[in-house]
């Protein structure tokens, strides 16, 4: 619209331009012709009036003289006559004319002066005037004796140009209202519209849907460039429906590569028309203020991380908590919004916690209780009663909002994540039969004994056996998960199938080692020139510039072995002194769940860590650690990847850990050297990494000295097996492996 209003504005100025030059023009000649008109009338009347004066003038017959200009004043234009004698003087005049008219008198002395007639345009009294003046002569015609005067009233020429103006502004303002109203509609009803049509056409061929707009297609002055399109079009439609064939190929046998699309024509061919809807605590994407802009960003978890390129090839819906203190202002009136925000393809349906609840289930049960009973890094569990009622409160919360949501739904697909939702798989299924639930666990399952401690582990293992597919990172993990039923709860268990039943429901657990999107392989070696340049800036722009880089990027956590790669990181120096002010450790930590009291105190750990070793190995501007303890988008994480020498992955206890996987997706150089913990799933996989036991600074500390000095062609040998994995058990293959899994057991 704003775009519209503009062209009318500026063609209505144009317009307006053209008229008034016009106008001006039109009245400069009236003006003239008006002007040249007056003074014609007056020099014929002068000469015929010279010829019945001049005779009496010399016979000095005033009397008959004041009878001429009397007599011949009738004319309504014609003000008045007067005559003079030779020094200017009035010796006749009509009574309609003042006396005494000076500006007529100059006239005249300067006709007399000149010999000739004249006349020129006067003010006399307010009116405008033209006073011409012949000079009148003697018998016989040789010297002035006195001047005729005509007067004439000019007053019309000023009434006639004003009129002429105001005409043509009248018809200017009417051709205005006029064009601006046909620009208007042609705009709107020729361009814009099937503009609109256009552009509401690409974006449904885009999700594959063939929409056809017969008044798109036909619209003359668009056929040309509609048809261009539509070519582009059918050509990616073409390109689509191969990759789906190939796709269809390969159905049965889940080889790789494994993309986007594939996915998408496999889940087309394997969950048909079924919608998904995906539940977590954590959401994509966040919405936060930015003084008075809006902005988002992804969070700092493993879980969003996989499941999100999911979410963008299947579609479906979202539910998570909303976070972001912009969340509520960018969601429409169900709470809903189309993400990824640039460029929508599922939708993400927020949930609103209390502050009550999120304290209880969020930071109590989650974090401070199921967290660490989960992973075994000696912090212990607490369990508040409080806690449990919320944990169950906010589980109910969102089995309502999921059985909302799926309410017009035929047997829909739920998946669940995650230990914040251990009740809402029973929640569901309780409501609805045909539901197919699938519950993925992204972080580890620790033995029976040590999961006994938790007062509800049997309200906990029961709610999630309400789902048909348990998964877990690791066969180990699921192990621990089939003995802790065991242990706890009634129930039918067949090691064969890895299956529980309990109430007539079957529930089958089963390994799937999560990974990355590794949508970036092969690139160009300009690409690759580009990348690196990019890392130099990052890497200048944090003040770094030694020799030798090892980079850790984990969220601050307990679990994540941060303190002992500190440790490690000082026993190195303390071994090789040769690398002081050359190595550079840096350490990107994301601040979370930093309302909890053991967050807060292991932050606090970590800083003084970070100053000891500085200052013990600090010199010339140079300190071994530079510790940047904020979240950092994928734009600055994936070019300090890429110029890392060595990236340490050196966890206490962890699922299955991304970072490893992103770090060897990020190295399409081939270099670089991945240290990682034993205690994490991805040690299962990433089997060419330098493999150690964080609780060991020694092992760790001698493992940055191998990969420091290690040979390029060692490096680019294990970075080549381990790309090689990462990218053949892409998340795309997780996914695909899921919900075959899903849709066949459940
Ligand atoms: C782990 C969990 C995720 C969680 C992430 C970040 O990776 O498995 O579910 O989202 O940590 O923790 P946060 O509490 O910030 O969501």
């Amino acid at each position: 619209m704003k775009q519209i209003f503009a062209a009318i504005l500026a063609i209505v100025f144009i317009v307006s331009l053209i008229t008034v030059s016009f106008t001006y023009s039109q009245v400069e000649n009236e003006e003239k012709r008006l002007e040249s008109d007056i003074q014609y009338r007056s020099s014929l009347l002068a000469g015929s009036l010279k010829e019945a004066v001049e005779p009496n003038f010399i016979n000095k017959s005033d009397i008959y003289l004041q009878d001429v200009v009397e007599r011949f004043v009738d004319n309504q234009r014609i003000a008045g006559l007067a005559i003079t004698d030779n020094k200017g003087t009035i010796v006749a005049v009509s009574s309609a004319l003042p006396k005494k008219i000076s500006e007529a008198e100059q006239v005249a002395v300067d006709v007399m002066d000149e010999g000739a007639a004249n006349g020129s345009f006067v003010t006399v009294e307010n009116m405008k005037m033209y006073v011409f003046a012949s000079p009148l002569h003697d018998a016989d015609k040789k010297s002035v004796v006195g001047s005729l005067i005509v007067v004439q009233n000019a007053g019309y020429i000023d009434t006639r140009l004003t009129d002429i103006w105001k005409d043509n502004l009248i018809r200017l303002s009417t051709q205005a209202a006029l064009v601006s109203l046909a620009i208007f509609l042609v705009l709107r009803w020729i361009i814009f519209a099937p503009i609109s049509n256009f552009m509401t056409s690409l974006k449904v061929n885009k999700k594959g849907v063939s929409y056809k707009n017969k008044g798109i297609i036909n619209n003359p002055i668009f056929r040309p460039l509609f048809k261009e399109v539509a070519d582009m079009q059918k050509n990616l439609i073409e390109a689509r429906m191969a990759v789906t064939a190939h796709a269809r190929v390969q159905l049965e046998k889940l080889d790789s590569p494994w993309t986007s699309e594939r996915l998408t024509a496999f889940m087309g061919d394997v969950v048909k028309n079924r919608k998904i809807f995906v539940v977590s605590n954590r959401e994509p994407y966040v919405h936060t203020k930015d003084g008075t802009k809006i902005t988002y960003h992804t969070p700092a978890s493993g879980m969003a991380t996989a499941v999100e390129p999911i979410m963008q090839a299947t579609g479906g819906t979202w539910i998570a908590t909303g976070s972001g203190d912009a969340d509520r202002e960018v969601v429409d009136s169900n709470d809903r919004i189309a993400v990824p925000p640039n460029d929508p393809k599922y939708t993400l349906r927020r949930v609103w916690l209390t502050e009550e609840e999120e304290k209880g289930f969020y930071l109590g049960f989650s974090n401070e209780g199921l967290w660490p009973l989960c992973h075994m890094t000696h912090v212990r569990p607490i369990f508040r009663k409080e806690n449990w009622e919320e944990y169950k409160n906010v589980n109910e919360k969102f089995a309502k909002t999921v059985l909302q949501e799926i309410k017009k739904e035929k047997n829909p697909i739920v998946f669940i994540q995650d230990f914040h939702f251990s009740l809402l798989p029973r929640l569901i299924r309780e409501k609805r039969k045909d539901v197919t639930i699938g519950m993925f666990w992204h972080i580890p399952w620790p033995n029976p004994e040590a999961f006994s401690i938790c007062p509800w582990r049997k309200e906990l293992i029961d709610g999630m056996l309400g789902a048909d597919i348990i998964g877990f990172h690791t066969q180990l993990h699921c192990n621990n998960f089939i003995t802790t039923v065991g242990r706890e709860l009634e129930s039918l268990i067949d090691l064969e199938e890895f299956a529980v039943t309990k109430s007539g429901h079957t529930t089958h657990i089963k390994p799937f080692p999560i990974s990355i999107a590794f949508s970036k392989d092969k690139v160009e070696k300009e690409e690759l020139v580009a990348e690196d340049e990019e890392s130099k800036r990052v890497l200048k722009s944090l003040g770094i510039n030694s020799k030798y880089l090892a980079l850790g990027v984990d969220r601050l956590d307990y679990t994540k072995g941060i303190l002992e790669r500190l440790k490690a990181v000082e026993i190195f120096l303390t071994n090789h002194k040769e690398f002081i002010g050359d190595f550079t450790f840096l350490q990107l930590s994301a601040p979370s769940r930093t309302s909890i009291k053991e967050y807060q105190d292991f932050n606090q750990k970590v800083q003084q860590e970070v100053d000891r070793i500085n200052n013990s190995f600090k010199k010339n501007g140079w300190k071994p650690v530079v510790f940047l303890n904020k979240h950092h988008g994928h734009d600055v994480i994936y070019p300090l990847y890429r110029a890392a020498d060595v990236c340490l992955v050196t966890p206490l206890h962890d699922g299955m850990n991304l970072v490893a996987k992103e770090f060897v997706a990020s190295r399409n150089d081939e270099k670089g050297v991945l240290i990682l913990s034993h205690f994490t799933g991805a040690s299962r996989e990433l089997i060419d990494a330098l493999i150690i036991n964080p609780y060991n600074a020694e092992a760790t500390s001698d493992a940055i000295y191998e990969a420091i000095t290690m040979k390029v062609s060692e490096q680019k040998r294990r970075m080549r097996r381990m790309r090689d994995l990462v990218r053949d058990n892409n998340v795309f293959r997780w996914s695909a492996q899921f919900f075959k899994s899903l849709v066949e057991l459940g």
